[in-house]
């Protein structure tokens, strides 16, 4: 079995405040969401195509030496997974026990099935803003999917991360995509929503619509201010969620796939991505 590091596991239940979702720093953990979470993305055709996309882009974007990992707001487990499989040593650290129940249980299925070795992943019950003092590192290689869009402080956030970097450290950075949320409210319908600009969501009952998306400008101020090089980026599902007629059939899915790995780097096609995928790294000191 896994050691479930339930040392902060006070952490999650104590900021939420009763009735509304929201921790008291303005963060949705997903306490309560795994299986509408779960449900509505990972066991659609959308979530298996941005694991598709991002076994395909990871190892392009990263310099991947199997060094240790630091997933940070792991969610379900997939990538911490992708990378201990990959024999990284991988740090995943998540506030929701619910989400980190899962992910443990999961992956205690692929351990049993020989995927990687149980000392290869360890799990800390803990949120971003706790990590300076937790999992101090510093790391070569930092993942930090999806999370952004969930916290009320997103920019602080990209601080944090800066600063858990090693000197020459990557950071794969995946954010939730203001623009292309837009985009597909006007081609949804959602005419006056998408006037008003008023994108976000409220982070409250079981409504997966971010509270925060960020735009392509905001990621690429708030990495400069840190001093944060970008070395890559990619659009993940560019196509997928713009079409009148989804498909059923394996053989258009494929061809999707395809089209999808050919112009996510392309301009202007990325910059119109459900999500937008980064690699940053931390220049080294001069010396
Ligand atoms: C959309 S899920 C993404 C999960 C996973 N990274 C993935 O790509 O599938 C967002 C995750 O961020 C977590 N989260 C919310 N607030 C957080 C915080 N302050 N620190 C770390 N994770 C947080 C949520 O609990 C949830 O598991």
């Amino acid at each position: 079995m896994h050691p479930l590091d339930t040392s902060t596991s006070h952490i999650s239940n104590s900021h939420i405040a009763k009735g509304y979702e929201l921790t008291q720093a303005g963060d949705r953990y997903f306490d309560g969401l795994v299986d509408k979470f779960s449900r509505s993305l990972y066991q659609a055709p959308r979530g298996e195509l941005r694991l598709a996309m991002l076994d395909y882009l990871l190892p392009q974007m990263l310099r991947l030496t199997a060094q240790p990992v630091l997933d940070v707001g792991g969610g379900l487990g997939q990538l911490s997974g992708w990378f201990a499989e990959r024999g990284h040593a991988v740090t995943m650290a998540e506030p929701s026990q619910d989400m980190l129940a899962h992910a443990n249980a999961w992956h205690d299925e692929r351990c049993a099935a020989g995927a990687w070795p149980p000392e290869q992943l360890r799990y800390l019950a803990a949120p971003l803003q706790s990590l300076p003092q937790q999992a101090p590192g510093p790391w070569p290689l930092i993942t930090c999917h999806a999370v952004l869009e969930w916290l009320g402080e997103p920019e602080q956030a990209v601080q944090t991360l800066a600063s858990l970097l090693a000197p020459g450290g990557q950071l794969s950075l995946m954010v939730f995509n203001r623009d292309a949320l837009r985009f597909s409210n006007v081609i949804k319908g959602n005419l006056q929503k998408a006037l008003s600009d008023q994108l976000e969501g409220k982070g409250k009952r079981q409504r997966l619509t971010p509270i925060s998306p960020v735009t392509h400008d905001e990621v690429c101020l708030w990495a400069a201010n840190n001093g944060l090089r970008m070395d890559a980026v990619a659009g993940i599902r560019i196509f997928q969620d713009y079409l009148r007629h989804p498909s059923a059939e394996e053989s258009e899915q494929a061809t999707l796939l395809a089209l999808e790995k050919q112009y996510c780097r392309q301009d202007p096609h990325w910059r119109l991505g459900r999500y937008l995928l980064y690699t940053f790294t931390k220049p080294k000191a001069d010396v």
